[in-house]
């Protein structure tokens, strides 16, 4: 095999093979694959298109370029993944509720993107939390537990970690082929038996237009499948934030708060979480309607988080979690309102704004070296369509200072749009796929 070639290949529209595949991602793992040879891949891919059998097998070979875990549990190995979007906290909420249902959930994350919080930096906003482990480790807490929420070790597809740095640098990102491969290589690589996307759609998400999502959807679960891991996608809104709160800490709060019952909290985090619980406990062989039935009984009768809490002392955070969240999350030392300057209707919420205003807060990262600050963020952001009078609070900013939050304050206004009508409601689950 010749690196050369298959790239030369690729750029007159010719797909290589399986085997080609496979050998150019042990060539980037190893470093037999130059960065040149990586970044020219990945053009040719961007630019021709690897159609659906040649995602399959770039996924495959992606996901074999590491270790690939295997479980032989008592319950079924499952797992969701969001493609991201703000006050998306689902994470928290669904992994200690599916392990409260039997399933076994090794939850491997990511950290923030853009103008997207990541699930790690969540969970490490809450004091003593350290998501990086071992396998051994990930493997004893899915078995005590039934779920871990830990990053990736350097074993898991380094074929993408390094194609994906390459990426990043070469205006790479934004292919369809290569996002599939890259998401699925990482999430398949943890040995799963079933596979639930939460493709976002909508401002605050990477995808902005219905048909965007709909093909990364359309090509995910094809690729997932394809590669022996049965996948179903739901296309979900992402026109306002998830939950009210954007941040780490608070979107630690908002998640405990949908743990504890209080699904007003955040009715949109709560129903999503249950809507994707039931669509992956259907996969996992439950009748239709009977998995929604059993996340909601896990997250009201307090099993959920339980096995949440249970998860957080095994990371390394305080025992009492369940009982005493309030006291062991971090808060900022400025906190104060955004006021509507005029009455009317929440018409519009540049959810990639918002997004933003929190990481210039603080509380996400412009280059990878940047230090979160876990405790900045926003709450009590109003939802889209709301009737609003002038002076009432928008949203509540939490800051490190006072310039910061004054610096906030402009942002969030930016991002909201107060107009005569309310805008037409969209569903909070656009479109099913597989
Ligand atoms: N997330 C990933 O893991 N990979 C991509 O290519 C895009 C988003």
């Amino acid at each position: 095999m010749d690196a050369r070639a298959i790239i030369a290949g690729l750029r007159k529209g010719q797909v290589p093979s399986d085997a080609a595949l496979e050998w150019f991602a042990q060539g980037l793992a190893s470093g037999a694959v130059t960065d040149a040879q990586a970044g020219a891949f990945a053009m040719a891919v961007c630019l021709q298109g690897l159609g659906e059998e040649g995602r399959i097998g770039l996924t495959r070979a992606m996901r074999d370029s590491g270790d690939v875990l295997k479980w032989d549990m008592p319950g079924p190995v499952l797992d969701k993944h969001s493609t991201g979007g703000v006050g998306d906290c689902v994470s928290l909420v669904l992994a200690p509720a599916l392990a409260a249902c039997g399933v076994y959930v090794p939850m491997v994350s990511g950290r923030g993107l853009g103008h997207t919080g990541g699930t790690l930096d969540k969970m490490e906003a809450i004091p003593g939390v350290g998501t990086s482990v071992t396998e051994a480790r990930l493997r004893e807490i899915t078995a005590s537990v039934g779920c871990a929420i830990v990053s990736a070790t350097g074993r898991i597809a380094p074929a993408d970690k390094r194609l994906y740095a390459i990426r990043d640098v070469t205006g790479t990102v934004e292919s369809v082929d290569l996002i599939t491969a890259s998401i699925l290589s990482k999430k398949l690589a943890a040995g799963l038996e079933g596979l639930v996307l939460d493709v976002k759609c909508g401002s605050g998400a990477f995808m902005k237009t219905a048909a965007e999502a709909q093909a990364l959807a359309e090509a995910l679960v094809s690729a997932a499948n394809g590669a022996g891991c049965p996948t179903a996608a739901f296309i979900t809104d992402m026109d306002e934030p998830l939950a009210p709160s954007l941040g780490n800490a608070v979107e630690v709060a908002a998640s405990m708060e949908v743990l504890s019952g209080n699904r007003l909290a955040a009715p949109r985090l709560h129903d999503l979480t249950v809507a994707l619980g039931g669509r992956l406990l259907a996969l996992a062989g439950h009748v239709e309607g009977e998995g929604e039935e059993m996340i909601s009984a896990a997250i009201s009768d307090g099993r959920a988080i339980e096995h949440f809490a249970r998860m957080v002392a095994e990371l390394g955070g305080p025992p009492d979690m369940a009982d005493d969240w309030r006291t062991h999350l971090p808060a900022a030392p400025v906190v104060g309102d955004v006021m509507a300057p005029e009455g009317g209707y929440l018409a519009a919420i540049d959810g990639e704004a918002l997004g933003l205003a929190v990481v210039d807060l603080g509380g996400g990262r412009r280059v990878e070296t940047d230090r979160i600050d876990p405790a900045v963020g926003l709450t009590d952001v109003i939802s889209l369509g709301s009737e609003v009078t002038k002076g009432q609070p928008l949203a509540t900013i939490h800051a490190r200072d006072e310039a910061s939050a004054e610096a906030a304050a402009k942002a969030v206004l930016a991002a909201l749009t107060i107009g005569d009508a309310a805008p037409e409601a969209m569903p909070l689950i656009r479109a099913r796929v597989g």
